[in-house]
């Protein structure tokens, strides 16, 4: 199974939105024929009506199927009340063939860090016993501090409760966006994956815009970050579950390999 990570869209009629970066993004994402594309959040920057307007209507040049939670900036000024109208449920578990995958809404109205609380802990839980699949989740927070992406306010202030249930039930793959880097980590059993920013100008350093292929089948999962101005893949991070071993390139958009 196939699903493309991408996050931090931001459309706005301000400076955050590169439409230019977008639709470049797009075909490059049209052709890596996912499964799912699963965004992560921060599909606009002010959580106001016209940018969700925006936002649907750029939606709608991605092709195949659209699994969505909300971000930080999409609950501003009241845009938690227009997320559901626009783009649907903001916490849920859908099953698909091979995995189950559950979306959560990590953000808190007007406030940049967010807090997952016991309700979703809860359908983590619920997720994970539901059948004999693989769970994977993905909201738009960080459970762990990012590198490269600047002094840690923005964590989530459950993230220990979170990670003692997502480490002790062997969740495989976590997915997360929100601090514009793509980055990833294996602690324990389970990947922590950050997907860069699909269309933001704020980018970090050379950074660049980036979106994430996640590759899963039977024993392993691979992520491969595509950076969209060079059109070029990188992989980042491959974990064999049969025999534990993980193998981290810790991306760096500017190394040979
Ligand atoms: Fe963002
Ligand atoms: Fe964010």
């Amino acid at each position: 199974m196939r699903i493309a990570h991408i996050s931090d869209i931001h459309c706005n009629y301000g400076t955050d939105f590169n439409n230019k970066v977008y639709e470049r993004a797009v075909k490059i994402l049209n052709k890596v024929d996912a499964d799912i594309v699963f965004i992560s959040g921060d599909l606009t920057t002010d959580g106001l009506i016209t940018e969700y307007e925006y936002a649907e209507e750029k939606l709608k040049d991605i092709e195949g199927k659209l699994v969505i939670v909300p971000g930080n900036h999409d609950e501003r000024n009241l845009g938690w009340k227009l997320f559901p109208e626009f783009f649907g449920e903001t916490d849920f578990i859908h099953t698909y063939d091979e995995i189950n995958l559950i979306g959560l809404a990590s953000s808190e109205p007007d406030k940049d860090n967010g807090r997952l609380g016991r309700g979703r802990h809860k359908l983590i839980e619920q997720g994970i016993k539901k059948n004999d699949k693989m769970t994977i989740i993905g909201f738009h927070h960080h459970v762990v501090p990012v590198p490269n992406s600047g002094r840690e306010t923005n964590i989530i202030d459950d993230a220990g409760e979170t990670i003692d249930i997502i480490l002790k039930n062997k969740v495989p793959l976590v997915l997360m966006g929100h601090r514009h880097v793509p980055w990833a980590v294996k602690i324990h059993k389970t990947l922590l994956v950050n997907a860069g920013t699909f269309s933001c100008n704020r980018t970090r350093a050379r950074f660049g815009n980036t979106f994430n292929i996640v590759d899963i089948n039977d024993d392993k999962i691979e992520v491969t970050v595509v950076n969209i101005g060079r059109e070029k893949q990188k992989k980042m991070i491959e974990f064999d579950f049969n025999d534990g071993r993980c193998k981290n390139r810790y991306y760096d958009p500017d190394a040979e390999i």
